[in-house]
């Protein structure tokens, strides 16, 4: 496996390739990076991964300086797990203009309104920085495919947005979350928890999972009253501690209010243990002929 440090050197390993898959990752890799490497594994005989903490997708009050920087374990476990290639930049690489302190990126993406939402409403800026070096990593990586984690479910749909409307030919693949064994998504932040907080932490798939139980077993000639339903939702995660960001039922393929219509949905929540902040979802169907 190589390690590569600059675009020119990334780009002379992966000349002659001509089915590339990517997996990008800010490190710290946990056992769902390694199943998002499996799943690469099986579309191609080139798993490029990059591990970059980008500097632009973090507000000033965020985890920037604390995000843990692990390459060298990183990049055993990616040995293990069989990639080709792992591709570690470092800041001033990435941000041409950056002068030691300021990044000077004038140049960024905007995202679609989706972006403004859920995580982009209390992040204002994040996914503009997460599109912005996911394209400059696409442009350095030059893949076929590419694959991300449906934890962060706003995330890949901004992504499919971005490869749709700069017309990339570059397949993006949505990966089911791994969890812990008591539901909890695997994430890089899980590490803040103390081990107290991780055992409390699986109520916040718990409470999603109800709340999808109890809309599928609705019977369909009953209206549903989502907001009442996030709203149960958000109670049963406050009387636990937790400060909720949000807890939001959408279309599962735009992110847009629920409609008439709509049979692909997808709760998603947002919330704090402690300084904690965790995310999770879940992709879910609306069977509008349910008789129960
Ligand atoms: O999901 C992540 O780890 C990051 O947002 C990504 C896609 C690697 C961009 O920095």
């Amino acid at each position: 496996m190589h390690i590569i440090h600059t675009a020119v050197e990334l780009r002379q390993r992966l000349k002659n390739q001509s089915n590339i898959a990517f997996v990008p990752t800010m490190g710290n890799l946990h056992a769902g990076h390694i199943h998002l490497v499996e799943i690469a594994k099986q579309h191609s005989s080139c798993v490029v991964v990059s591990i970059f903490v980008n500097p632009l997708q973090f507000a000033a009050n965020e985890d920037l300086a604390s995000y843990p920087r692990t390459l060298a374990a990183d990049c055993e476990k990616l040995k293990a797990a069989g990639a080709t290639l792992v591709f570690a930049p470092s800041v001033a690489e990435m941000y041409p203009d950056f002068d030691g302190v300021n990044l000077n990126q004038t140049m960024t993406i905007s995202p679609p309104p989706m972006a403004d939402i859920l995580c982009g409403a209390s992040r204002p800026g994040h996914f503009s920085g997460v599109a912005t070096i996911v394209m400059k990593l696409f442009n350095m990586v030059m893949p076929q495919l590419a694959i991300f984690g449906q934890k962060d479910f706003q995330q890949l749909l901004i992504i499919r947005q971005l490869v749709q409307q700069f017309n990339m030919p570059i397949k993006v693949i949505g990966v089911a979350t791994v969890r812990e064994s008591n539901g909890l998504a695997m994430s890089s932040r899980n590490g803040y928890l103390s081990a107290q907080q991780r055992q409390q932490a699986s109520l916040l798939h718990e409470v999603l999972q109800n709340t999808v139980a109890k809309i599928q077993s609705q019977p369909h000639n009953l209206p549903l009253n989502f907001q009442q339903l996030e709203q149960a939702t958000t109670d049963s995660l406050t009387s636990h501690g937790w400060a909720v960001d949000y807890v939001a039922i959408k279309s599962a393929l735009t992110l847009a209010p629920v409609s008439d219509t709509d049979t692909d949905l997808v709760i998603l929540a947002a919330a704090k243990l402690g300084n904690t902040r965790l995310i999770d979802n879940i992709e879910f169907l609306l069977n509008k002929y349910t008789t129960n």
